[in-house]
């Protein structure tokens, strides 16, 4: 059961960095699976910009092997790979000269059409990628241009950034992605809470203890070393996507779908985050690096060894808590955790209601729980509600924690369709609700700045963890501390 599709009117896409791992790995396999459904339709055209000098022949054979991965997804697509390819094209541009640009305008000079280039190439190219576009006619009302993280490393810069790009685009024509924003679960997430009667009455500290947020990764540096090493997990996912799930978690109903209701509600919540800084980043953070260890019984080396240096103090784990200072959250601790080659690929936000306020059950038969709501944005998405029951059959009223389990696959069937999926079609349709608009990026840099300024000037180096592990022994201790335990899932 999966929702009908409108066609697109044909466009263009752009992509700066179309040789990148970026576009061969999630935008070409996006588009693709947005082509085989029909959204997709001919006459829309795609091209891939790199500096290399390369035919749309040898291009097509690169996006082709790396089609060739997803093409089990689904059954119908073998047959449409080669007509999807039609539509891929690969031009020549070097960002610093004016090779390419002329002959990239006047392809594209039919103002009418939607026009989306996204750059997926360092955010240091981002303004004079715009200067150049605007020069050549290629920033007018039909464009959209799309911004990819790093969006900065820090305030100042993301403020430059977003001036850069503010000097040939109207915010309405950017769209900043944080892919986490488009992934099924992370939508649901606005549909279970703003679609049900049932949750918002209880939608607050009265009657919520805690909630946890994970971004649990096997994976390792990957190819990223030289980015990863500069960024570490603050900036790389706490800033952007734990925040954002946070922000969806905490936010007051919007009053309506608009991008702007919900961005709005979305800033009013990063601005209420209580500061983290010099006095109390120790107590309420942990990062930690990984040593060697094996990760899903493979050994893998040390964050050191991966990245051949002795000398990063990168995080590549972090845990904190957090604070919403508003009437709706006061003294709710929401406790946040992501790292790199950890137990297991796991995303979740779980959502602890309070005790019952008098149990009138035998509590040393079976002592009753405290229901969640897990939220569960991969793998095996969907949403748990846990509750205590009865066990059925005589031998008195024992009672079992059991879980409501609404999992995606099994209700909706069919493929889970990626993240870039919803978010590049959102950008065509010109609907910047999955969006970070330019203030929030903002206000999440204020809030992540001074925890990452009080790491720099501590003695302290991140504490080692075991790859394959959960984390630094801190990490637990943070959450035991307050009487509290990392969920872990238990059916
Ligand atoms: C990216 C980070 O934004 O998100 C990566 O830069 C990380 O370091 C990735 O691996 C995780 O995304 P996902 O969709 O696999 O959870």
């Amino acid at each position: 059961m999966t929702a009908s599709i409108t066609p697109m009117a044909p466009f263009d896409l752009i992509i700066f960095g179309g040789t990148g791992d970026l576009s061969l790995r999630k935008l070409l396999p996006a588009l693709f699976h947005r082509y085989v459904d029909g959204q997709i339709v001919a006459g829309t055209r795609i091209f891939g910009l790199a500096r290399d000098e390369q035919s749309d022949e040898a291009y097509r054979n690169r996006v082709r092997e790396a089609l060739q991965k997803t093409l089990a997804d689904d059954p119908r697509s073998p047959g449409a790979l080669e007509p999807f390819l039609e539509m891929v094209f690969y031009r020549r541009i070097d960002l610093s000269s004016d090779t390419g640009w002329a002959g990239l305008a006047a392809e594209l000079a039919d103002e009418s059409r939607v026009r989306v280039f996204y750059l997926a190439v360092g955010p240091d190219l981002f303004g004079n990628v715009g200067a150049r576009l605007a020069a050549h006619g290629l920033a007018g009302p039909n464009t959209r241009v799309v911004v990819e993280k790093p969006l900065g490393h820090d305030l100042a810069s993301a403020v430059a950034i977003n001036d850069a790009l503010g000097q040939v685009f109207a915010e309405s024509q950017i769209y900043r992605i944080d892919h986490y924003l488009g992934k099924e679960t992370v939508q649901n997430l606005i549909a279970l809470r703003f679609g049900n009667a049932l949750f918002e009455p209880l939608w607050k500290a009265e009657h919520i203890d805690h909630v946890q947020i994970t971004a649990a990764e096997t994976v390792g540096l990957e190819r990223r070393a030289s980015y990863y090493d500069k960024s570490g997990a603050l900036r790389d996912m706490v800033q952007n996507h734990l925040l954002q799930l946070l922000c969806l978690v905490a936010m007051e109903p919007p009053s309506s779908l608009s991008a702007d209701a919900i961005r709005d509600e979305k800033l009013k919540v990063l601005r209420a985050l209580r500061p983290i800084d010099g006095g109390s980043t120790s107590q309420l953070t942990v990062r930690g690096q990984y040593r060697a260890g094996a990760v899903e019984g493979r050994p893998v080396p040390g964050y050191l060894d991966e990245l051949g240096r002795d000398d990063s103090r990168t995080e590549t784990f972090v845990a904190l808590k957090a604070e919403v200072r508003n009437w709706r959250w006061a003294g709710v601790p929401f406790y946040l955790r992501t790292g790199k080659r950890l137990a297991e690929r796991m995303s979740e936000i779980v959502v602890t209601f309070r005790q019952v306020p008098h149990s009138i059950f035998d509590e040393l038969v079976e002592p009753i729980a405290p229901n969640q709501l897990v939220i569960r944005l991969q793998p095996d998405e969907g949403v748990k509600l846990w509750l205590m029951n009865k066990v059925p059959g005589p031998g008195g009223l024992r009672l079992r924690r059991v879980p409501m389990d609404l999992s995606f696959a099994e209700t909706f069937g069919g493929r889970q369709p990626e993240a870039y999926e919803r978010l590049l079609m959102d950008v065509v349709r010109g609907n910047p609700m999955l969006f970070m608009r330019r203030d929030e990026v903002e206000a999440a840099w204020n809030w992540i700045d001074p925890i990452r300024a009080a790491w720099e000037v501590s003695s302290e180096a991140p504490k080692p963890y075991t790859a394959g592990s959960w984390g630094p022994s801190a990490a637990v201790a943070l959450i035991e501390r307050d009487g509290r335990t990392w969920h872990e899932d238990a059916g």
